[in-house]
């Protein structure tokens, strides 16, 4: 997407240097950071430099090709070092699924042609470009079928940053609302500050507001009031993994949302695509959820009025605190979920449509 006169997304490789929008910066500062070594991009996704599923996939190949050009020219040390890489890669965020579809189709390229290590250099560099490239297509193709769930002028919820900074570009929630905004449409989105990193706050408004797409920011807790007082016409959110069941795992906060939805009776789209499903995941009570730094909640970081980044605490000295990342959405509470092939239902012969529909011959 487009950030002043600059396409940029928000993950790319160049020879074996990988190129990241910093995203803790946003949206005080953009900058790009690099880098140059398995270890030090496995950092960048627990550190969340990088985050939403589709962007940590896209990064986790290129980590693994990183690792790839990295490894010793002995096949039996090459095996060694990269399966190592490989399990330091998928130890970062348990979550999102697309992280360990990313790093298993480098693997899996790398495999079919060793011993030839040359051979296996260029099939993980080119396996984890074709993983960034799939992204950004899906995305895109996201936005076409989803844009027509959306009525002109309608209100629009969404929760987190599932736009293109959480994928290689375009985005999945949100690109049903750039598709629409770009048809002439005048969608009017809610955006959850998504407390406690805020990434709505920080990147989702960020995101529309160089789109110029006409929104406000509201606390968490705005939604189902917006929602009672006929505001919200539709609720568009992301997905970090998908069970064989239809139920989704979503950044916290999401399942209260797809509750008041239903009470509501406003419609309740997951939009992603199928690289978020986890074929071997049978429902959402087998999806493991990040539980992260109890720090996260006790404090907020933000500018000051003098242009100062600063951290401060919310809480209590001693308080204690609790920060579950992700939760689940049960799948009664999902009207459909928008893919690269277009809107299924949310039950188990609709996932298992879907998983067809990506892959013919399973
Ligand atoms: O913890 P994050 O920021 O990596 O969370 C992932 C997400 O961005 C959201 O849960 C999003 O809605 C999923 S789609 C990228």
């Amino acid at each position: 997407m487009r950030v002043g006169d600059h396409h940029y997304r928000t993950v790319w490789m160049e020879g074996s240097k990988v190129f990241l929008i910093d995203q803790p910066k946003l949206p005080h500062r953009f900058e790009i950071t690099t880098t140059d070594h398995h270890r030090q991009t496995a950092k960048a996704i627990k550190d969340m430099v990088v985050r939403g599923a589709g962007a940590i996939g896209a990064t986790g190949a290129y980590g693994a090709a990183q690792a790839a050009l990295e490894a010793p020219s002995d096949p039996h040390d090459f095996r060694i070092y990269f399966a190592t890489a490989v399990e330091h890669l998928r130890a970062t965020r348990p979550t999102a699924q697309n992280l360990f579809y990313g790093i298993g189709r480098v693997s899996k390229a790398v495999m079919k042609e060793l011993p030839d290590v040359s051979a296996a250099r260029e099939a993980a560099v080119a396996a984890a470009g074709e993983v960034a490239e799939e992204d950004a297509g899906a995305c895109r193709r996201i936005g076409e079928h989803g844009a027509s769930l959306i009525g002109e002028g309608w209100g629009i919820s969404t929760h987190c940053n599932a736009g293109w900074l959480a994928f290689v570009d375009w985005g999945s929630a949100l690109s049903p609302v750039y598709a629409a905004h770009r048809r002439g449409q005048r969608p009017f989105v809610y955006v959850d500050e998504t407390r406690p990193r805020g990434q709505g706050a920080n990147l989702t408004a960020w995101e529309l507001g160089g789109e110029g797409i006409s929104h406000a920011l509201i606390a968490d807790n705005a939604a189902g009031h917006f929602m009672q007082r006929g505001a919200i016409q539709i609720v568009l959110v992301g997905s970090d993994r998908i069970a064989r069941n239809g139920d989704v795992a979503n950044k916290i906060g999401t399942y209260t949302h797809a509750v008041v939805a239903h009470e509501m009776g406003i419609p309740f789209y997951v939009a992603a695509p199928t690289t978020t499903i986890d074929p071997q995941c049978p429902s959402g009570d087998d999806i493991p959820i990040e539980e992260r730094d109890a720090d996260e909640v006790l404090y907020t970081v933000g500018r000051d009025d003098e242009g100062q980044i600063r951290r401060v605490r919310v809480a209590p000295s001693g308080c204690a605190a609790r920060n579950p990342a992700f939760d689940v959405t049960p799948a009664r509470y999902i009207t459909g979920i928008i893919t690269e092939h277009g809107v299924f239902p949310a039950t188990p012969d609709g996932i298992a449509r879907t998983l067809k529909a990506r892959d013919p011959a399973t």
